[in-house]
């Protein structure tokens, strides 16, 4: 069966007719090309299919599409402005903590996620925003370090406008 959803990803609009069992991990991915979100788990386990649904974070790989009709939501290609990044995926560079690649996606919504409503967050608070994003590499304290440093660039440029 098919349901017509309407969904405004990244900013823009779309209307399109989608199987009810199709998740919307899947519908980001096979029917908009916006791959930059990621298939770990599929299981609800590992994070890294994170998007955030009208501004809070979720793993789009344990959601229907049917269930964001109607919704805003953010990919990981919402975050930049063309060639300009955004200051959290800056951090993220500058504090090496882009690590398989893999996870990156997820960890950078979570952060948008966290410090869209703690603009400073504490590392026991950034710790347990992404308690649900499996690192298997090298660990979790080059993300701390990148989503305190990206706090600080958001706050700078709060500060300077
Ligand atoms: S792919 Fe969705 S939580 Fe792992
Ligand atoms: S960042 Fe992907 S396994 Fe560590």
């Amino acid at each position: 069966m098919k349901k017509n959803i309407k969904v405004v990803v990244n900013g823009q609009a779309y209307e399109k007719e989608v199987a009810v069992q199709k998740t919307l991990l899947d519908f980001l991915r096979e029917d908009l090309n916006l791959t930059g979100t990621k298939k770990g788990c599929d299981n609800g386990d590992c994070g890294s299919c994170t998007v955030l649904l009208n501004g809070k974070a979720v793993s789009s790989c344990i959601m229907l599409a049917v269930e964001a009709d109607q919704c805003e939501v953010l990919t990981i290609e919402g975050m930049s402005r063309g060639e300009q990044l955004h200051p959290i995926q800056t951090a993220f560079i500058e504090s090496g903590a882009i690590q398989c690649g893999y996870c990156t996606p997820g960890m950078v919504m979570a952060a948008k996620a966290l410090l869209d409503v703690n603009p400073r967050p504490s590392e026991s608070e950034i710790r347990e925003a992404i308690a649900g994003h499996l690192c298997r590499c090298t660990g979790y304290d080059q993300i701390v370090k990148a989503i305190k440093m990206a706090a600080d660039y958001l706050n700078a440029r709060e500060r300077s406008c």
